[in-house]
């Protein structure tokens, strides 16, 4: 189906090409191939002008043995355990329960704690597990008391460069079809023991490894509440300042069968942001102005994720979505976002409503309720794999750099860069990247090496492609870009 479409365009784009010019056809003879199945488009050659060859072609990177060996230790039955053992509180509703030592979100909690304490004895240190929390008043919507809500926090601090964090959460909490209902059946495995399972199998398996910089793995609560423990998180990061420099929430990645009953096993979508929603006016203008809207810091983070993610090792693909979230959800990244923070949201392919924000309930023949037995748990160490993959890769890479600029004091046909050392100096940093692409492709194309440099200047026009800037370090690991803005002519 897929390729037929892509054979379709293809055949469109050939058409179309024919009608240009024999001139314009010959520079078609050396094309720069498009790497990506999923941008069928690139292949036109409106999109893929200019035919320019400047820099190497960006090919999707190969784990090294460190990640090979840390994805192979993702386990299905693992997931599986886990999403049972959180079925078995019966509910996880964030008003339920704290004092029950077998039902309800207090149980879970203590439960999810233990297992990350567990893990944290293997780290020789370098993990530690805390359950911060706040008391939640009355909010006139979905809290009706006050009731102490808490995160489990598991952090694995940095070798190498431990202030800059990256987190991976999913939450803990759950829901029946009234969202006020605390006392209800609300199995939640999919909505979402599912993400929460990634976030205690990575931080198994990482807990004996020692990534640069810090990760952080969590299971929040309040999310059907109102995104609560999130908020709780990002504010307390914003709060003191730390930089976090990437945040992903898994957030219903238990099933890939839609309610048709088709199925994608091998696809996880991946929802990132467009212009961030704490610009301020000026930074908005200039950004719409330049064409930087498909730019900012969460799809940089997206594109990232395809790069390193997608591949024979995590046996997946991964569609970014150029959207904050699905029509009428929200989803735990938001409050990252609204912090200031890239951030974006995993989330299964097709969703079968039945099994969400259900009651346990057979109508017609026909079973609600968001079971385990809906669950694929191949499918979901697939996406554990997809998450370890791209937060082992940003925790080894360098962080990005920092003042990114684009120097358009002058009206020439080049493009000259001036950017500085990501924040904390530049621990780690051996050189840079300038990526670019197409104004009209999703993903970047090439990739120049201008070493260990502040400042390069690209024969390429600024005015017809899209270009970034990397870090590099060692063992060849990248930075997500950063986006130049133009620098102002009087500076
Ligand atoms: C963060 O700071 C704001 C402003 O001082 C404060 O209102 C809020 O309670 C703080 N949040 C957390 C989680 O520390
Ligand atoms: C917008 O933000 C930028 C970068 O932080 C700052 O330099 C500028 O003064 C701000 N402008 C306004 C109008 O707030
Ligand atoms: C997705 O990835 C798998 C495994 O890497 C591959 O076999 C499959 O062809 C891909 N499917 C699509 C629709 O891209
Ligand atoms: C920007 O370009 C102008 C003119 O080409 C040059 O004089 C200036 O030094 C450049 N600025 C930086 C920061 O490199
Ligand atoms: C840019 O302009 C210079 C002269 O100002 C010319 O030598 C050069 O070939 C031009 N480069 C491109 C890519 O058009
Ligand atoms: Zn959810």
């Amino acid at each position: 189906m897929a390729r037929s479409i892509a054979l379709f365009l293809l055949s469109l784009c050939i058409t179309s090409a024919l009608a240009v010019p024999a001139q314009r056809l010959s520079l078609r003879q050396s094309p720069n191939p498009p790497q990506d199945i999923q941008s069928p488009l690139l292949f036109c050659p409106a999109s893929s002008w200019p035919q320019a060859d400047i820099g190497s072609l960006i090919e999707p990177q190969v784990p090294d043995s460190e990640l090979q060996d840390i994805l192979s230790q993702v386990s299905p039955a693992n997931i599986e355990a886990t999403i049972l053992k959180l079925v078995s509180f019966g509910t996880r509703h964030t008003l339920s329960t704290q004092t029950d030592p077998n039902r309800g979100i207090g149980a879970a909690r203590d439960w999810i704690a233990s297992e990350f304490r567990k893990y944290a004895e293997a780290s020789d240190g370098f993990m530690t597990v805390e359950v911060p929390g706040y008391v939640q008043q009355p909010d006139g919507d979905r809290v009706t008391f006050p009731i102490l809500l808490s995160d489990v926090v598991a952090t694995l601090k940095g070798s190498e460069d431990p202030e800059r964090i990256y987190v991976v959460s999913g939450h803990y909490d759950t829901r029946c079809l009234d969202p006020m209902d605390y006392e209800c059946d609300a199995p939640g495995a999919d909505d979402d023991a599912s993400g929460v399972s990634i976030s205690l199998e990575l931080a198994r398996i990482m807990a004996t490894h020692r990534p640069k910089a810090t990760i952080v793995f969590v299971a929040v609560a309040g999310e059907e509440q109102g995104l609560y423990g999130s908020q709780f998180l990002a504010q307390t990061y914003k709060n003191n300042s730390v930089n976090v420099a990437g945040m992903f929430t898994n957030d219903i990645v238990g099933s890939s069968t839609g309610d048709d009953g088709t199925k994608d096993p091998h696809t996880i979508r991946l929802f990132a942001q467009g212009p961030p929603l704490t610009e301020n006016s000026t930074q908005r203008a200039t950004r719409l102005n330049v064409g930087g809207e498909n730019d900012s810091p969460s799809r940089e983070l997206g594109r990232f994720v395809h790069e390193v993610a997608a591949n024979e090792y995590t046996e997946m693909n991964v569609s970014l979505i150029y959207r904050l979230d699905r029509y009428l959800r929200g989803g735990d990244h938001r409050p990252f976002l609204e912090a200031g923070y890239a951030a974006a949201r995993f989330t299964e392919p097709m969703e079968d409503f039945k099994h969400q924000h259900q009651d346990v309930v057979v109508k017609d023949g026909v079973q609600y309720g968001d079971l385990p037995e809906f669950c694929d748990f191949d499918f979901i160490s697939r996406v554990a794999k997809v998450n370890g993959a791209a937060l082992w890769s940003l925790a080894n890479a360098p962080g990005q750099p920092t003042n990114v600029y684009v120097n358009t004091t002058a009206l020439d046909n080049n493009s000259q860069f001036v950017w500085q050392p990501p924040i904390g100096g530049g621990i780690g940093v051996t050189g840079y990247e300038i990526v670019w692409r197409p104004t009209t492709a999703a993903f970047w194309t090439h990739a120049i090496d201008v070493g260990d440099v502040l400042t390069a200047k690209i024969d390429l026009s600024k005015d017809n492609v899209v270009f970034g800037i990397r870090s590099v370090g060692a063992g060849g690991y990248k930075s997500p870009a950063v986006f130049p803005f133009p620098l102002a002519s009087s500076s």
